[in-house]
């Protein structure tokens, strides 16, 4: 029997290309720094039975009907928003993603963006390069405590607790908002609960972990960051589009809040054009959230087994719509 055909729209990492090789017929986009251009990504799709793609690859409505043998898109990310997860299961196609394994290394990110953005480490290194600093001064690079202050956490799934759990080494206290309480989490972590609103007036420091969805774009818009303190800390390294971008240029330019930490945009990559790049109160990092190597080999290996095992009638390990599996049996 034929081999199952797949499209890898990037050359993956670890033994991920053995794991879909060993079972498929596997074509890949050969560039590991540009994703494949649509009409590509499109004519590729017409003969896969499997897709592995990555958050730059828009599988939507267009694509799902015109690939008629789909059975599996695998991404290799946590966020599945690049992807019409209801088109998909409208259309029996199964679609999987790599949780679990990031946790910790996007929760190292963000408190890196924290960190940097509260003691302007990278204004710092720009300035020390620049050959700007001419003595030790008093009052050179003064940025926020984070010790002892309180940190804010919007979401608390996965990598929201990881990023929670670090904070008792920073003697901080931690508010959390979510769809529903925790109360596990209230007694492990010692986290409490507040309205967002709340959190946003209360937090020194705000750091974003929800999924983009319809009911989260632009949660932080202009009415939200006008709550936050003047001496606050954004951090977001969930979904650009969860914040109004244009709402957060002004705040940072007039001093509504103090600082920010972005690894994620409303447009990747970010615009040359951009007034962030003009903003010296702004950390920005190209979405590497889980760039670690350990973690990205190993996203990509669960891909290739979320993939795989769709592709010979096995359960994936990490189904998001699993109610297409319940479906076929
Ligand atoms: C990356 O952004 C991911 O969702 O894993």
């Amino acid at each position: 029997m034929d081999k199952p055909r797949v499209y890898v729209c990037r050359p993956l990492l670890g033994r991920a290309m053995e794991i879909l090789e060993d079972r498929c017929d596997v074509r890949v986009w050969p560039d590991p720094e540009a994703p494949p251009p649509r009409d590509v990504l499109l004519a590729e799709a017409r003969e896969a039975d499997g897709l592995v793609t990555l958050v730059t690859d828009r599988v939507d409505e267009t694509l799902l009907a015109a690939a008629p043998r789909l059975r599996v898109v695998s991404n290799v990310a946590v966020g599945y928003d690049n992807v019409d997860v209801p088109a998909a299961t409208r259309r029996g196609v199964v679609v999987t993603n790599t949780p679990d394994v990031l946790t910790e290394t996007t929760a190292d990110l963000a408190w890196a963006l924290l960190l940097a953005a509260a003691r302007r480490v990278a204004e710092g290194d720009r300035f020390t390069r620049a050959g700007r600093w001419r003595s030790w001064g008093l009052e050179l690079m003064l940025g926020q405590d984070v010790y002892g202050r309180t940190l804010g956490v919007v979401g608390l799934g996965r990598i929201g607790r990881a990023v929670a759990r670090r904070a008792s080494g920073f003697g901080m206290r931690v508010l959390y908002t979510s769809r529903r309480r925790h109360e596990d989490a209230e007694r492990e972590l010692g986290v409490q609960w507040r309205e967002l609103d709340d959190l946003l007036a209360e937090a020194d420091f705000v750091s974003l972990h929800t999924p983009l969805t319809p009911q989260t774009r632009h949660l932080i818009d202009r009415e939200r960051l006008r709550r936050m303190k003047p001496t606050a800390v954004l951090v977001n390294t969930c979904r650009g589009a969860v914040v109004d971008e244009v709402a957060l240029v002004e705040a940072l330019r007039e001093g509504w809040i103090w600082a920010a930490g972005l690894d994620v945009f409303d447009r990747e990559p970010l615009p040359a054009d951009s007034p962030l790049l003009s903003l010296d109160n702004v950390v920005l990092l190209p979405h590497i959230g889980s760039a670690s190597f350990a973690t990205r080999a190993r996203m990509s290996e669960m891909a290739a087994e979320n993939c795989v095992a769709v592709l010979s009638g096995r359960r994936p390990p990490n189904p998001v719509n699993p109610e297409v599996l319940d479906r076929l049996g």
